[in-house]
This record gives structure tokens, C-alpha cells and sequence, in this order.
């Protein structure tokens, strides 16, 4: 018979943790090469995403060397201004260029440069050519628990790195994770990551994903990611995610209910690691006790894995994706071409060039709408 288990209805008070580290103190690691760039300097060669404030572009340097082949290519993401105005989301662009600028790790995206114009915002990333998680595991269906620890690993390494800055990621799912060409993941998508003490209140994030205090607006912090890689677990094992549903709302009440379906063939173990993940109390969810990421690297469904080497990339990937060449954009959707309307600042001619304070000054974006009122809480 197929089980299903109750999740028991306890208070959440959550455990507040001195930061270890300041993003402050970090290096901003945007190239000094970088300082020279124009955005003109770039050919757009597709579209690799979309999304409700913009677009992902491959783009290629074209002043680049002959011989930095593969260092030509960079994904671009091109935010509209007035829809970021629109949604309240000024604090969250402005903190992912931040965070962004300042994080460096194996299995997080590159930023190399950002840029601005009257209608978008733009960042530098580097090309993950690989796709989506989202794209290979439903080819795949889904992943053995060996696959899944692979990916797990890294995504756990991915937090534990963030949560030392005590930045909380909020956007853990298949479609933020990309396969580089070697097959690690790289984490994409900070839009709603934040620098957070203890707790915050903004809904962000996406149904699916979403841990109970989040639903509940009682304040999350670094627990909410800590669920969201049991929901991320569930899912790469059993191909779909645990609370599912045709509307937000049905997800929402499923989340709450707590009940999980266990499929016969998942093991014991590692159910126990997902219901560890998947704790109601934030005090007793693996990860975010006194323990701290510590406990997730210990837990008995991860022994055998040498964390030193998986950060050193020395272990080969299970998926490693066929790609012909840097361009090669077989593993994202083919989806048509920006309307040169849509981004001036990467025509010539199209609009005054910007001057390098707009560029590369490590202020925030500027937005001038009127409309404009600051998004509160955030
Ligand atoms: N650095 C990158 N390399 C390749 N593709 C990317 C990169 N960054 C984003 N993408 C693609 O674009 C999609 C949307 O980008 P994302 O940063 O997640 O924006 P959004 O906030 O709209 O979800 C991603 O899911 C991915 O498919
Ligand atoms: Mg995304």
C-alpha cells in the first residue's frame, strides 16, 4: 500500500544565529576587464529565457581574442524597468546585483558586469550551456537517489555558502539550476534572494516550493530554503513534487495539511531525510538546527560522499550535457529573437552611450518613475 504520513501541527519559533560573515567585507568581483565594456560591444545570438520581468539573451562579445573561443559567450538577463516598477521588485533587482556582484562559488552563476538603459536593466552572466534541471529531469522522468545526491550535494554546498553571508535564496527549483558542460549545477536567479538577520516577510518564491511559515506570513529566514531542498528531494526522486495542485491556493492547503504520499519504491531513508527537510517547526528542520548545515552533510543518507571533493569538481557528473559548440543552445527552448524596440542599449546608435558611472558604479540601478513607491516589507 502507498502511505501517507501527517505532518504534526507545532509552533514555529525560529533559532537566531549570529552572521558569520559580511557580504560588505566581500570583494566585488566584476572584472576590472570588465570596466571597458559597452554593451554595444555584444551580438545577440537568441533567447535562452523569459520570464515576467524580461528576457535571457545569449549574447557574443564580438571585440573578443580569436582564441577565447568559449569566453565569448555569456548570457545576458534584461530586466524591463517599468514592469520591475509595476511589480514592486526594485528592492529585489537591486539585490540580486548586489548579491550577485559579491558571492563567489563553484556551483553559483557568474556575474561579470551589469549595465542599464532607459528600458531594461542588464547582468553579465556567464553562459551555463547545460539547461534546465527542470529540461533533463523530465526527460529522465526521474533520478536515482544516487543522481539525486549528486545534485543535492551541490545545492546543499550552494546554501551553506549563501547562509554563511546569511543571504536566504528563496528560489530553489529544477528551473533556477543549470547543468554547466561539465554536468554540476550552477545556481541562476537571485531575484529574490536577500541578505535577512533573522527573519522577513515578503510572499516570494514559487507555490510548489514554498515552506509553511512562507504561506503563513509568520516570517521566514534560512529554514525556507532548507524545505524548499526537501521539496526539490521529493521531486527528483518521484518526478513530480510533493504538494501539488491546479491552483496556488490547493497547493497552499496541501503544504499545510503536511500529508506526503510515499511512493512504495522510495526507501526508507530516504524518506527520512525528506521528512527532515520537510519539518513544520523550523527548530527541529534538518539544516536549520544548532547543528546548522552541518546536520545535512552528516545525515546518514549522504555518507559516502566526500564534500571536499564534489566542491573541487572532482567527481563525474551523472548527466553530462552534449554540447557542439559554446553556442549551441540545444538544451534551452528555441524562442524567437528580442525586437530590437526592446533593448536600445545593445543597437548602435540606438541611444546615447551610457556614461561609466550608470555602469559599472557599484550603486543601485536607477529607476525614474514616477510610480514608483518602495515595496514594503521586503
Ligand atoms: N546564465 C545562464 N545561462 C543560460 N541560461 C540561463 C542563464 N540564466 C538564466 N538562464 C535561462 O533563463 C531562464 C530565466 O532566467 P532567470 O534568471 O531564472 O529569470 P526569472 O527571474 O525570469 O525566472 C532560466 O530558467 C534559464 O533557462
Ligand atoms: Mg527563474
Amino acid at each position: 500500500m502507498d502511505e501517507y504520513e501527517s505532518a504534526a501541527e507545532e509552533p514555529a519559533v525560529p533559532i537566531i544565529r549570529q552572521p558569520t560573515r559580511s557580504l560588505s567585507d566581500e570583494n566585488i568581483h566584476l572584472s576590472s576587464a570588465t570596466e571597458t565594456l559597452k554593451l554595444t560591444d555584444f551580438d545577440v545570438r537568441g533567447t535562452l529565457g523569459t520570464g515576467t520581468f524580461g528576457k535571457v539573451l545569449l549574447v557574443r562579445l564580438r571585440t573578443s581574442s580569436e582564441e577565447e573561443e568559449t569566453s565569448k559567450y555569456f548570457a545576458l538577463k534584461v530586466l524591463r524597468k517599468d514592469a520591475i516598477v509595476r511589480l514592486r521588485q526594485v528592492e529585489h533587482v537591486n539585490a540580486e546585483r548586489y548579491i550577485l556582484t559579491r558571492v563567489r562559488h563553484p556551483f553559483i552563476v557568474d556575474l561579470y558586469a551589469t549595465f542599464q538603459d532607459n528600458l531594461n536593466v542588464y547582468m553579465l552572466l556567464s553562459y551555463v550551456p547545460g539547461g534546465e534541471l527542470f529540461t533533463h529531469l523530465r526527460r529522465a522522468r526521474r533520478f536515482t537517489p544516487d543522481v539525486t545526491r549528486f545534485y543535492l550535494a551541490t545545492i546543499i554546498l550552494a546554501l551553506k555558502y549563501l547562509h554563511s553571508f546569511n543571504i536566504i535564496y528563496r528560489d530553489l527549483k529544477p528551473e533556477n539550476l543549470l547543468l554547466d558542460s561539465r554536468g554540476y549545477l550552477r545556481l541562476t536567479d537571485f531575484g529574490f534572494a536577500k541578505i535577512v538577520e533573522d527573519r522577513t516577510w515578503t510572499l516570494c518564491g514559487t507555490p510548489e516550493y514554498l515552506a509553511p511559515e512562507i504561506i503563513q506570513s509568520d516570517g521566514h529566514g534560512k529554514a525556507a530554503d532548507w524545505w524548499a531542498c526537501g521539496i526539490l528531494c521529493y521531486e527528483m526522486l518521484v518526478g513530480y513534487p510533493p504538494f501539488f495542485d491546479e491552483s496556488p491556493y490547493g497547493i497552499y492547503e496541501k503544504i499545510l495539511k503536511g500529508k506526503i504520499y510515499w511512493p512504495r519504491e522510495m526507501d526508507p531513508l530516504s524518506r527520512e531525510l525528506i521528512r527532515a527537510f520537510l519539518h513544520p517547526d523550523r527548530t527541529k528542520r534538518l539544516g536549520n538546527m544548532i547543528g546548522g548545515p552541518q546536520d545535512v552533510l552528516d545525515h546518514p543518507w549522504f555518507r559516502g560522499v566526500d564534500w571536499d571533493s564534489v566542491e573541487r569538481k572532482e567527481i563525474r557528473a551523472p548527466i553530462i550535457p552534449h554540447v557542439l559548440s559554446p553556442d549551441d543552445t540545444r538544451h534551452f527552448s528555441q524562442l524567437p529573437m528580442p525586437s530590437t524596440h526592446d533593448i536600445p542599449g545593445l543597437i548602435p546608435g540606438a541611444e546615447p552611450p551610457l556614461r561609466p558611472l550608470q555602469r559599472f558604479e557599484h550603486i543601485s540601478y536607477t529607476f525614474e518613475f514616477p510610480s514608483y513607491t518602495p515595496a514594503i516589507p521586503v
